[in-house]
């Protein structure tokens, strides 16, 4: 029987809803397609935007979508997207198999994207070939409410009134295809741009990131910090408001990432200790961020994560399109468990991508749509939102086949709602072993609870001829004892209990 010891009375650290964030890049089939299929399509949609897809996506209570890239983003020039369809520039998706790009989604889609998901937007601006003109008065087109020759232009194109930018990113992976761009350098530039980034709107502060590191890449972090980090006169932390991390589980190796579908059971375990990664990474990334600023007042914004396979045989190689199984289930549930243990830190995630694009939560096919496995696991996460971090810990043992990719079998992370209900949510990544729990409830007597799973063998996945064969299922099996709760989590498997 392994122990689960939570304390109720111990409250750690807000669990930033935006950590359950999002990712929609002009990649492949998710804006086009997968979003936004024109109000003319006849594919319900509400201007534009597909009414299947955004309602599945409300079910969820996405909390914040990145957009327009990625890679994309250090290429995209705004006034392309914006003004009347039929004039916009159609130019060619470098970055992305060289399609055309007509630019029929751009800033105003966007906006009417994130109002009908009711979500928190972050808008990733052009550091690498875009000027500090470009990048400011996009800021003053998005947020001035206001005369002045951008407020004008967003008027004549339709829109009276500002919107408002949450968060916005001085570049993308300016390392690589962002500019190719030393520490030291992107600092210097970050420190100009982030100027221009003005709080047109007073109090509703945007929220600065700076590109950060791409995966173990401490010099990086330590010289944008040494480059960037200020704090302000009144004390407050000056040029940034969050720093960026990308690490996505590729489980074969860059050059051949192996299949999304078709692993063994070594692979899976390979799969789960490179998702397991991630936990020292945001630890020696976050050591790093602590000695400039020990208050964590700067978040670490994880907004690239997620698993990254070959392409589904026959699709475009530039689509970056992939399945998705148990195995992407419980990468999510690991993910998430990890971003939770760590919210004193980490304050946004965006998984990448939205729809059609990597470890998408939705799959797209002309009018149908699918959910994916990792949908169903931000479905039973989404109650972490906001809520507050407990102390937990567990047992757990080593499992797997190969000396090298050993794992602990079992994960996990509670919270507590504002409604008083604490969550624990568990991955079970054995899969041949179901585990007996028995969780120690320290400062709370378990009056109801209900519990919900996802689970099945480790190829399950959902298709457009079977799209429920992977799902939440409620849980009978948690019973109350005298020191809490037992319950036993079957193998393969990511599990959310609810108490209240
Ligand atoms: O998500 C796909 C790509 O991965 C993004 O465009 C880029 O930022 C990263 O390398």
């Amino acid at each position: 029987m392994a122990k689960l010891v939570i304390n109720a009375n111990k409250k750690l650290s807000r669990i930033h809803k935006e950590i359950q964030g999002q990712f929609s890049e002009h990649l492949g089939r998710c804006i086009y397609e997968g979003l936004y299929v024109g109000e003319h399509s006849e594919i319900p949609n509400v201007n534009g935007m597909r009414t299947d897809v955004v309602e599945a996506l409300k079910q969820i209570r996405v909390p914040v979508l990145r957009w327009p890239g990625g890679c994309f983003a250090d290429e995209y020039h705004w006034k392309d997207g914006v003004g009347p369809k039929e004039n916009r520039k159609k130019i060619v998706n470098t970055h992305w198999g060289g399609v055309v790009e007509d630019n029929s989604f751009g800033t105003h889609e966007y906006f009417e994207l994130c109002r009908q998901l009711g979500c928190e937007t972050y808008v990733n601006g052009n550091m690498g070939s875009g000027t500090v003109q470009e990048m400011s008065e996009w800021v003053e087109y998005m947020t001035f409410e206001g005369v002045s020759p951008m407020a004008d232009l967003r008027a004549k194109n339709g829109h009276e009134k500002a919107w408002k930018v949450d968060f916005f990113g001085v570049g993308n992976e300016n390392w690589g295809c962002g500019g190719n761009m030393n520490p030291e350098f992107y600092g210097n530039m970050y420190r100009r741009y982030q100027t221009y980034v003005r709080n047109y709107a007073g109090n509703q502060k945007i929220q600065k990131i700076a590109c950060g590191a791409n995966v173990d890449d401490y010099e990086w972090t330590e010289e944008v910090l040494k480059a960037c980090f200020r704090r302000n006169t009144d004390g407050q932390h000056g040029f940034m408001d969050g720093l960026s991390l990308h690490y996505y589980t590729h489980p074969g190796g860059w050059e051949n990432k192996g299949s999304a579908t078709d692993f063994d059971e070594k692979m899976w375990y390979q799969t789960m200790k490179k998702t397991l990664y991630m936990e020292e990474l945001i630890s020696r990334h976050g050591a790093i961020m602590d000695q400039y600023d020990p208050k964590k007042e700067v978040g670490m914004i994880v907004d690239e994560w997620g698993t990254w396979f070959n392409v589904e045989p026959g699709t475009n190689p530039g689509f970056l399109y992939q399945q998705n199984t148990m195995r992407d289930a419980l990468v999510a549930g690991i993910n998430l468990n990890i971003f939770n243990k760590h919210s004193d830190r980490v304050k946004m995630a965006n998984i990448a991508q939205m729809v059609n694009v990597l470890q998408s939560v939705i799959l797209t096919e002309g009018p149908k749509m699918i959910k994916t496995p990792t949908y169903h696991v931000f479905d039973m996460y989404k109650y972490h939102q906001d809520a507050d971090l407990l102390d937990s810990s567990l047992e757990t043992k080593q499992v797997g086949m190969e000396e090298c990719n050993m794992v602990p079998n079992l994960t996990e992370s509670v919270s507590v709602d504002a409604q008083g209900v604490m969550h624990i949510t568990m991955t079970n990544l054995d899969l041949q072993t179901a585990y007996p729990i028995e969780a120690t409830i320290l400062g709370k007597k378990p009056e109801h609870i209900t519990a919900e799973i996802v689970t099945g063998e480790m190829h399950d996945k959902n298709t457009f001829e079977d799209p429920d064969c992977v799902k939440v299922q409620s849980f009978n099996g948690v019973a109350k004892v005298h020191a809490g709760i037992a319950f036993t989590i079957p193998a393969c498997s990511v599990l959310h209990i609810a108490i209240s």
